[in-house]
């Protein structure tokens, strides 16, 4: 059973509400994953990723294998963004070496009109079993990550079919019809919502939302296409709207008294993540969000002070860092934790390491050990 306790390790709830900590909590984006032997090992024994992702038994064991090996401060869902388009009818695949693609992209008015939010407890009640069975397996010892795709980065993979080089059909879209692109983002953002609503109350303790893509827009299409959406997601989640909406259709009171006293005193801080976002840092920051995640093409000490203390801050090591040597490593976290202190008036408060992206396929798992170690040694208050 889920008590009602806070979890042991509360660094990362902490941070997020800019609270002192021992040290500064790291978790890495994509920490499961196949650079780890084991998880390669349950891959091939599960057939497919999303084999491995629909069964929730299989997905909380690979939640937990970084945490077996490494000193994280939370755990991630084991999940995909693009199961919310799956749930909406265009059938998600994968085609080895070429990523994510839809059999029925959405590509004109007339199939964005007949999409609906997908109902969270039959259609992705896999989501939910998975967190609820990692929470049971975690046992409170390090908070629970849940997560969505941004509407704007869902859009680009229901438009485009799949990843893309330029974004062509999507921005032809956003040109040629905005209305009909618009209706697309309120869907998936009534359904990012939902979801992100149906994880909390699941169990989840911290949500990210990914907008992997809003760094390809213009800065007015971005203020268009992708801020505005983020926004009425964080003010949203924060009324509780569609949570209560949703206790009212039946999730039940089971649910929501899995929430923790810490949660129950200060709500479940979200954090919105972007590549690219650097030039809407003050406008994140005023979104309601507690969180920013940031890339490495900005200095943490210019976007803590741009922030001022506001939000927390999570990233920004560029991954790449982690094809270097141990020695180069753990240089380059001292800088980026010295980074994030300098421009927050000397103090690590409100600090969440993370990578600017997400591991890659090809990284060693000792070096992702000499990253972990040296933010905890280097930050120790
Ligand atoms: O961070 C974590 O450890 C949690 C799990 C997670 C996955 N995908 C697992 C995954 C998360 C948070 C995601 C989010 C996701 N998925 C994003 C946003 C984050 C980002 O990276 O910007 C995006 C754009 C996707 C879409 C997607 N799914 C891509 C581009 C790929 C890679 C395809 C490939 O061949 O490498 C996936 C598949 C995927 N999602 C894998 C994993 C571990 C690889 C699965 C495998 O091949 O075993």
């Amino acid at each position: 059973m889920t008590d009602a306790t806070t979890p042991k390790n509360d660094r990362l709830l902490r941070a997020l509400r800019r609270e002192p900590v021992d040290c500064t909590p790291v978790w890495l984006m994509r920490q499961a994953g196949r650079y780890l032997p084991e998880y390669r090992a349950t891959r091939q024994r599960a057939g497919s990723f999303l084999g491995m992702a629909k069964n929730p038994d299989i997905a909380c064991e690979v939640t937990v294998q970084p945490l077996a090996r490494f000193d994280l401060d939370a755990a991630i869902l084991f999940s995909d963004i693009l199961t919310i388009p799956d749930a909406m009818g265009l059938e998600l695949y994968f085609v080895e070496g070429e990523g994510p693609k839809f059999r029925h992209p959405v590509r004109d008015a007339a199939s964005i009109a007949k999409l609906a939010v997908p109902d969270m407890e039959t259609e992705l009640r896999y989501v939910m079993d998975a967190i609820r069975t990692i929470r049971r397996e975690l046992d409170n010892r390090v908070p629970l990550i849940g997560f969505s795709g941004s509407p704007w980065t869902l859009a680009c993979y229901m438009v485009e079919g799949g990843g893309s080089d330029n974004y062509s059909r999507i921005k032809a879209l956003a040109l040629n019809d905005p209305k009909a692109l618009h209706q697309l983002l309120s869907v998936n953002t009534d359904a990012v919502i939902a979801y992100l609503s149906a994880q909390r109350a699941a169990g989840a303790q911290v949500l990210q939302v990914f907008d992997t893509w809003g760094g390809v827009l213009s800065p007015s299409m971005y203020r268009e296409f992708s801020l505005p959406y983020l926004t009425r997601i964080a003010h949203e989640l924060q009324r509780g709207v569609l949570r209560q909406a949703q206790d009212e259709r039946g999730l039940g009171q089971a649910q929501v008294l899995r929430q923790t006293q810490d949660e129950r005193d200060h709500g479940t801080p979200l954090i919105l993540f972007g590549k690219g976002n650097a030039p809407y840092l003050e406008a994140l920051a005023a979104s309601g969000a507690e969180g920013v995640g940031v890339d490495w093409l900005v200095e943490l000490s210019e976007a803590a002070r741009r922030t001022q203390g506001k939000v927390a801050l999570q990233g920004n090591l560029d991954p790449a860092i982690l094809y270097g040597s141990p020695d180069a490593i753990r240089a380059q976290v001292r800088n980026t934790l010295d980074s994030y202190a300098e421009g927050n008036g000397g103090s690590r408060e409100g600090h969440v390491f993370n990578l600017g992206h997400g591991l890659s396929p090809d990284m060693d798992p000792e070096h992702v050990r000499a990253l972990v170690d040296a933010v905890h040694e280097f930050s120790r208050r």
